[in-house]
């Protein structure tokens, strides 16, 4: 079950049948109004596998601090849905495995869920923002770390939560890690995420045509940008066609 779907529709993937046949109920819908067990319940719950049950946990703890997220910050969702599916995307071309993309997918949407703590005027603001401003945006990733920290099913992903404004010449934050100290996941996410922000309205800014976005890319390569990730980036046109 893909993570984005939850947030579309969210349900309750439940396996059942020997002939592999599925079907989907919304949560609580399994049983009665007094909360009793329907008849059925027993059998369909021996066959809901626990790695259904964290994958679908991970899921609606992940829409609902997107939710509180776009409340705060209007539009994060949709930045997050956009980076993480360009950062998949990224992913296969440079040939990560597939197994590691649920992490990944999970890491992405939640990749700035610390702005939670930065005061909304300042993740609003049109002008120049202040030092004292900045040191709060900085704080972000670390502060994202301690909430996904809460949930051990999602620590896992921690790694482009904590890591994805790392540079890889070594001038990022919050740890000033450089080159292949930074994890993959996060390089790959880097390159998504600035991206993104490049070719979207933001309050300080309009959006870049794709052509000085791309441009951008490829001049950051060996400075803000693992190079092999922007050669992938530059051979995937999907980049250049996405919304
Ligand atoms: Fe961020």
């Amino acid at each position: 079950m893909l993570i984005t779907s939850a947030l579309i529709a969210p349900t309750l993937p439940l396996a059942f049948g020997s002939d592999g046949s599925s079907a989907r109920y919304r949560l609580g819908e399994a049983l009665d109004p007094g909360g009793r067990r329907q008849p059925f319940e027993d059998d369909l719950l021996t066959m809901l596998t626990i790695s259904e049950l964290n994958a679908d946990l991970c899921d609606r703890i992940i829409e609902h601090w997107l939710g509180l997220l776009d409340e705060h910050a209007p539009g994060a969702t949709r930045h997050a849905l956009r980076v993480t599916r360009h950062a998949v995307a990224l992913a296969s071309e440079l040939g990560v495995p597939q197994a590691a993309w649920p992490n990944l997918q999970r890491g992405g949407l939640l990749h700035d869920v610390g702005k939670l703590f930065v005061p909304g005027y300042i993740l609003r603001k049109r002008g120049k923002l202040t030092d004292p401003e900045w040191t709060s945006i900085r704080e972000h990733p670390g502060r994202g770390c301690e909430l996904i920290r809460s949930v051990a099913l999602l620590e896992p992903s921690i790694e482009i939560i904590r890591s994805h404004h790392e540079r890889w010449d070594g001038r990022g934050y919050p740890d000033g890690l450089a080159g292949e100290d930074i994890p993959l996941p996060a390089r790959i996410f880097a390159v998504a995420d600035v991206w993104d922000a490049l070719t979207h309205d933001r309050p300080y800014r309009a959006a870049w045509p794709q052509d000085r976005a791309i441009e951008l890319v490829r001049s950051e390569a060996g400075h803000h940008f693992d190079p092999v990730v922007v050669e992938a980036f530059l051979d995937t046109t999907s980049y250049r066609l996405a919304g």
